[in-house]
C-alpha cells in the first residue's frame, strides 16, 4: 500500500449500464494457491484474484518452498512440494490485511516441523487468532502470540501432529479450513463438525485435489467433515469464478441507481456464498440469474440486475454465514429501502477487517441515514428511495468492504460521499473504481 491515503468522493450517478466481470473469488484463490503448493507437480490457476491478500498467500507459499510463477496471460503455475514438504521460512510471513491467509496458513504450518512468525497490518493485528490457536494447540502446535491471541505471533508446528475431532464454537470457514489443512499432514482422521454450514470451498477443493474427504449432514443440519491425513494431492488446473463478494457492490449499485441495467458475468453462486442475492430478491430487487453452469467445481451464473424499489427486511441470523462479507453493502441497500430493516445475530462482524457494525453505523449516520446500533446488529430506517444527504469523510478503518460500500452509497447521495482512504480496496478488488466508471453515469 502507498504511504498516502487516497481520498475520493463518489457523487450522485446517472443510470449505470453495461456488462462487466469481477475479479476472481478471494476464498477460492487463497485455497488454490495453498493446495497447489502441496501437490507434487505443476498446477495451473486461471482467473486468480491478483489482490494484495492473495499475493500475500502466494509470497508465503514461495517462502515455504513452492515455486509460484505468474505466466503470460495471467495464468499462474505452481510447482508444489508435496504434503509434508513445506520448508522453514527464512523471514516472518507478511500477511498484510489478510485474515484468511493468516488463519489458513497457521493450519498448514501447524502440522509441519517448522517455526513461522506471522505479522500483519494494524487491522489484522487487532483480530483474534485464539479461535485457530486453540484447536491447533490440541493437535500439538505451540504458539507465542501477542496479548489477546493476536499478531505478531510465532507458531511452532509439529510432525506428526495429533488428529482431532472439533466442533466449531463460531461459524467460521477460516477455522474449519485451518483444521482441515492441518489434518492434511496428520496421520489418521481429522474431523470438524460445523453446527451452521459455512463456505465449503475447502472441502470441494480438497476432494478435487484427490484427498479422501467425506461430508455427512446430521439430522439437525450440522455438517461432519472427515479428512484422511497424509494425503497425496494431485496437481490440478483450476478456473477461479468471479467473486460474489465483489459482485455485491456493482449489484447493489445497479439496484439503487435509477434507470440502471447491469449484467455481471461469471459470478460464483455457491449456496454457502449466495445469501445476498436471496436477501436482495426478498427486498424486491430485480435480479435474474441466467446461464447457470459449473466452473472449476463451483456453481456459477450471470446476474442481470435492474434498478428496483427495495423494501426493508428482517433477515434470519441463520443466513449470516452465506453473506457474512456482504452485510456492509446490504446495510447501504437497507438505508435506501422503504421501511425498517432489522439485522441481528451479527456479532462476527465486530471482528472483521474493522468492527463492521460500528464502522457502518457511524458512516451511515454521517451521510444522513437513520441507524440504530445494537450489540449484534443494526436497525435501519430506509429513505424509501430518496437520495441520502451525503457527507464525510467516512472512516474506512483499513477495511476494503467499508470503502466500497460507501462508494456505492455516494452514487445515491445528493451531496456526494467522501471516503477517507480507498487504498484498502486493492486487497480484494483491484480495478474497482475503473470498473464502476465503465458503467457510465459516474462523474
Ligand atoms: C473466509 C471466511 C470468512 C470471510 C472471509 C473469508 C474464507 O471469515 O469473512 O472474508 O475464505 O474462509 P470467517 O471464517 O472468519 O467467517
Amino acid at each position: 500500500m502507498n504511504s498516502t491515503a487516497q481520498t475520493r468522493t463518489f457523487t450522485k450517478a446517472a443510470a449505470l449500464k453495461g456488462t462487466i466481470t469481477v475479479p476472481g473469488d478471494k476464498s477460492i484463490s487463497h485455497r488454490s494457491l495453498m493446495l497447489s503448493a502441496l501437490a507434487v507437480g505443476e498446477s495451473r490457476i486461471e482467473g486468480l484474484l491478483e489482490g494484495e491478500d492473495v499475493l500475500a498467500t502466494a509470497a508465503a507459499m514461495r517462502a515455504m518452498g513452492a515455486d509460484v510463477v505468474r505466466g503470460d496471460g495471467g495464468v499462474w503455475r505452481i510447482y508444489g512440494v508435496g504434503v509434508g514438504g513445506l520448508m522453514q521460512p527464512q523471514q516472518a510471513l507478511e500477511m498484510g490485511n489478510s485474515g484468511t491467509s493468516t488463519r489458513l496458513l497457521m493450519g498448514l504450518v501447524a502440522s509441519h516441523a517448522l517455526t513461522a512468525t506471522f505479522v500483519g497490518d494494524a487491522s489484522l493485528s487487532k483480530r483474534p487468532m485464539g479461535r485457530v490457536m486453540e484447536p491447533l494447540s490440541t493437535m500439538g502446535a505451540e504458539f507465542t502470540a501477542s496479548p489477546g491471541g493476536r499478531l505478531p505471533l510465532t507458531l511452532r508446528g509439529i510432525s506428526p501432529a495429533v488428529p482431532i475431532e472439533y466442533r466449531l464454537p463460531v461459524a467460521s470457514a477460516q477455522v474449519k479450513s485451518a483444521i482441515l489443512l492441518a489434518g492434511l499432514n496428520t496421520p489418521g482422521i481429522t474431523r470438524v463438525i460445523e453446527p451452521v454450514p459455512t463456505r465449503d470451498h475447502s472441502e470441494r477443493m480438497l476432494a478435487g485435489f484427490g484427498a479422501a474427504l467425506t461430508v455427512e449432514v446430521q439430522a439437525d443440519g450440522a455438517r461432519v467433515i472427515s479428512l484422511e491425513g497424509e494425503a497425496e494431492l494431485r496437481p490440478q488446473t483450476i478456473v477461479v469464478p468471479g467473486d460474489p463478494s465483489s459482485a455485491a457492490f456493482p449489484m447493489v449499485a445497479a439496484l439503487l441507481v435509477a434507470g440502471s441495467q447491469v449484467t455481471i458475468e461469471n459470478v460464483g453462486l455457491n449456496a454457502t456464498r449466495a445469501g445476498l442475492v436471496d436477501l436482495l430478491l426478498e427486498m424486491g430487487g430485480n435480479i435474474e440469474v441466467i446461464n447457470p453452469r459449473e466452473v472449476g467445481g463451483e456453481p456459477v451464473g450471470d446476474l442481470v440486475v435492474a434498478a428496483s424499489t427495495l423494501t426493508g427486511v428482517e433477515p434470519d441470523p441463520a443466513r449470516a454465514p452465506s453473506m457474512i462479507d456482504e452485510y456492509p453493502v446490504a446495510f447501504v441497500a437497507a438505508a435506501l429501502a422503504k421501511g425498517r430493516s432489522v439485522f441481528r445475530g451479527l456479532e462476527e462482524l465486530r471482528v472483521k477487517e474493522s468492527d463492521r457494525i460500528t464502522t457502518m453505523a457511524e458512516g451511515l449516520r454521517m451521510i444522513g441515514a437513520q441507524v440504530e446500533e445494537l450489540e449484534d446488529g443494526l436497525v435501519i430506517d430506509g429513505t424509501g428511495g430518496e437520495l441520502l444527504a451525503g457527507g464525510g469523510p467516512v472512516a474506512t478503518k483499513l477495511d476494503h468492504r467499508i470503502a466500497m460500500s460507501f462508494a456505492v452509497a455516494g452514487l445515491v447521495s445528493s451531496g456526494g460521499v467522501q471516503i477517507d482512504d480507498m487504498r484498502p480496496v486493492s486487497t480484494s478488488f483491484p480495478g474497482f473504481v475503473p470498473l464502476l466508471e465503465s458503467l457510465g453515469g459516474i462523474a
